[in-house]
């Protein structure tokens, strides 16, 4: 591991919401267990994370999300099961999931007022460091994972990282946009942001696909922050204020993998086919059998 991934060493992933959309699938499961593959959709984001050096899984939990506690704990019984039975390769990568004792954090988000009220609830594990924020809806799929090569970028920019990616121009409404100085560039000085701009306002077709370096003293400004768009506590407007008012810099990094959002059923089903379809042990017969079903 480079001594530049270790200048990020925490993750927060907020783990709180409802997962409306995907009922009544999530009506006694919470969302991001729902499996791409065979693994869970928050084990991906934790993959990603882990990939890029981060030390310290913060997870921002809610009512019925215990089973995610559960995903990232020893299972006695069926580790010594497994291990009776001599299946060594499902008990290596059960433990090869597993996050060291100490590296993850559980605290709950009280009510659902947002997602920049689900960051600030993770502020006193932060503590006084830059760290990454990672939305488990969206599975970033490249060669390198999108989070290592943030922290590249944060190691010769500092201040705070965001990843981006263009959208169709009738979709910016949807997501956080943001303005950049060149929009060709890999790494672009952000000179805007804007949560879900009415349309046709938009300040460019990029946005932000769920990846984040954030300065700490985002915390204070995510406590006093107002709601904003959909009446809740808007994590962008707070990074809009730690730009303009604190002066800290913004830098946009291009993620140019896929993105899937798996808080659509679209994006769920398209990153179940991608990552099988890429598998040697899948990909060969799913392929087969996609054929005979178109
Ligand atoms: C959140 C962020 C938004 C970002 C999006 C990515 O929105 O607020 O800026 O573009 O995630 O998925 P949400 O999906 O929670 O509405």
């Amino acid at each position: 591991m480079s001594a530049a991934k270790k200048l990020i060493r925490k993750a927060v992933l907020p783990v709180a919401g409802l997962g409306t959309r995907f009922l009544p699938a999530t009506k006694a499961i919470p969302k991001e267990m729902l499996t791409v593959v065979d693994k869970p959709v928050i084990q991906h984001v934790v993959d990603e994370a882990r990939a890029a050096g981060i030390e310290h899984f913060i997870f921002v939990t809610g009512r019925n999300k215990g089973v995610i506690e559960d995903h990232f704990d020893t299972q006695f019984e069926l580790e010594r099961t497994l291990a009776q039975r001599g299946k060594t390769r499902e008990l290596e990568a059960l433990i090869r999931d597993l996050p060291s004792p100490g590296q993850a954090s559980f605290t709950r988000q009280q009510a659902p007022m947002g997602l920049g009220h689900a960051v600030w609830c993770a502020r006193n594990i932060v503590g006084e460091e830059p760290f990454a924020l990672l939305l488990p809806d969206m599975l970033h799929h490249g060669k390198i994972p999108c989070l290592a090569t943030m922290i590249d970028a944060y190691a010769e920019k500092r201040g705070n990282i965001v990843s981006v990616s263009a959208v169709p121009d009738d979709q910016t409404h949807q997501y956080g946009i943001v303005g950049v100085e060149d929009a060709s560039a890999a790494v672009a000085p952000i000179t805007k942001m804007v949560e879900k701009p009415p349309r046709g306002t938009a300040p460019s077709n990029l946005h932000i696909t769920g990846r984040y370096i954030l300065q700490p003293e985002i915390f204070e400004l995510l406590g006093e922050q107002e709601q904003g768009a959909g009446g809740e506590i808007q994590l962008t407007d707070s990074m809009i204020r730690l730009m303009h008012d604190l002066k800290q810099p913004f830098h946009a990094v291009r993620f140019d993998g896929e993105l899937y959002d798996c808080g659509s059923k679209i994006g769920f089903l398209m990153a179940n086919f991608a990552y099988a379809l890429e598998r040697s042990d899948l990909g060969p017969q799913l392929k087969a059998e996609i054929k005979k079903l178109l």
